[in-house]
């Protein structure tokens, strides 16, 4: 039987499962595979989980990359650096590497693209977008005969449970934030997740596999939750909506648009129905149509699962495939991003309660050319009342520049916030 031999980098959350499924899956997988998977070396700072002395490698060059009996090397420890060494040593001494690195592959793709190249290695990363989801195989080799218009998803699981918490419990975020900090499910420093770097590599990533042009993290736009309210999200709903983070990628031609933000989908949205943890991503192709992928999107044994089919696929491949874009390391002049999208915007003001600053607010609008498609004002006549607009859609950049100039009416207090909408 075929023996695969792994060295495994990082023993952490996702270290410790992909440690336990090599162990548990072991003799099915040489059953169902006609392979066995060898774990022979283990790099690790710290050890999540007790594994036998002789596992534990001491040196990267000597014990990994010199060794010639290591077929495969799993990079599980995150962050560009020192992973990115590691990956690129890796490769260039022919071995394939699987990694669940969103940062390091969005950031440094083309360079670890053309190791792999270079030395015939494979690399695979299946595990970077959506955990257990297996979305960008299936973008791969099972949607081949699409062009790809839009994607649109749930992938950060951290996010995601804060928003449906918020909703749930009719909390604020910094409530909810703390009690997810107490369960697990955010960091204690939650930055990443929080402000959308996470969604944002993972967007870098899904977007180039599925619109076969690679869109680099700083043609992302990024818009983290930290501002939404629990009053955003209980007007939301009074209005059919509900708040994600969402990880939007629209192609039209040779323009691509990329953004990750709070946004408003309809209650009736597949999309509406991804709640705690759970990932989702919905895809349009021109010949399949609609289709969406949900699952658990972190986790150490749903992330494992795809790290080691990643590990099965790589060693089952007489001839690795690469990924090839339009536009290799850089954005090619055919390709153009676009930073003034069109959508829909909830839009919620704080106003004096006063004769004619419906009106004020109203004509500012106009001015910028956006179209209100309902206004309603809440509670009663006091020191501030909310008005809420839902505008039709109109030009990202159009509604900034309202927003700018309705800041400067007497009567208004505040934007509380500008949230858009996608049906
Ligand atoms: N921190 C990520 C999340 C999981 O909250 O979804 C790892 O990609």
């Amino acid at each position: 039987m075929k023996q695969v031999n792994i060295a495994l980098i990082g023993l952490g959350t996702v270290g410790s499962g992909v440690y336990k499924t090599i162990g548990m899956q072991k003799s099915y997988i040489e059953h169902k595979e006609g392979m066995s998977l060898n774990l022979k070396k283990v790099l690790a700072l710290n050890y999540a989980i007790e594994i036998p002395e002789a596992l534990k490698a001491k040196d990267f060059y000597t014990d990994i990359v010199q060794d010639e009996t290591i077929d495969i090397v799993i990079e599980l420890i995150g962050g560009v650096n020192p992973a990115r060494e590691f990956v690129l040593e890796s490769l260039k001494a022919g071995k394939s590497v699987v990694t669940a690195n969103k940062e390091l592959l969005a950031r440094h793709w083309p360079e670890l693209n053309a190791a792999a190249k270079a030395s015939g290695a494979g690399l695979y990363f299946e595990a970077s977008v959506g955990g257990g989801i297996p979305i960008l195989r299936t973008i791969w080799e099972s949607l081949q005969a699409n062009e790809l218009t839009s994607v649109m998803g749930i992938i950060n699981g951290t996010t995601n449970y804060i928003l449906s918490k918020m909703e749930e419990d009719k909390a604020g975020y910094e409530e909810v934030l703390k009690e997810a900090q107490q369960l697990g499910f955010a960091e204690a420093n939650p930055k990443n997740d929080v402000e959308g770097f996470d969604a944002m590599y993972k967007l870098s990533i899904l977007s180039s596999m599925a619109f076969h042009a690679r869109v680099p993290v700083e043609y992302i736009f990024r818009e983290g939750i930290t501002n939404i309210t629990r009053e955003d999200i209980a007007y939301g709903n009074e209005l059919g909506y509900t708040v994600k983070l969402l990880a939007i990628g629209k192609k039209r031609g040779k323009t691509i648009e990329a953004r990750v933000h709070p946004t408003m989908i309809p209650k009736t949205h597949p999309l509406a129905s991804v709640r705690g943890a759970f990932n989702a991503i919905f895809l349009h192709g021109n010949i399949v149509d609609d289709i969406m992928l949900y699952g658990r999107g972190a986790g150490d044994m749903p992330t494992a699962s795809a790290v080691v089919s990643d590990v099965i696929y790589a060693a089952s491949q007489s001839r690795h495939r690469y990924t090839s874009f339009y536009n290799e390391a850089n954005v090619s002049s055919e390709l153009s991003f676009e930073n003034n999208w069109e959508c829909e915007f909830f839009i919620r003001i704080l106003a004096q309660d006063s004769p004619g600053v419906l009106a004020k607010i109203a004509s500012v609008f106009g001015r910028h050319n956006v179209s209100i498609n309902s206004v309603v004002q809440k509670g009663q006549s006091g020191e501030s009342v909310p008005l809420i607009f839902v505008t039709h859609r109109a030009k990202e950049i159009s509604v900034k520049c309202a927003m700018d100039d309705i800041r400067y009416i007497p009567e208004v207090i505040k934007v509380a916030n500008v949230i858009r909408v996608e049906k």
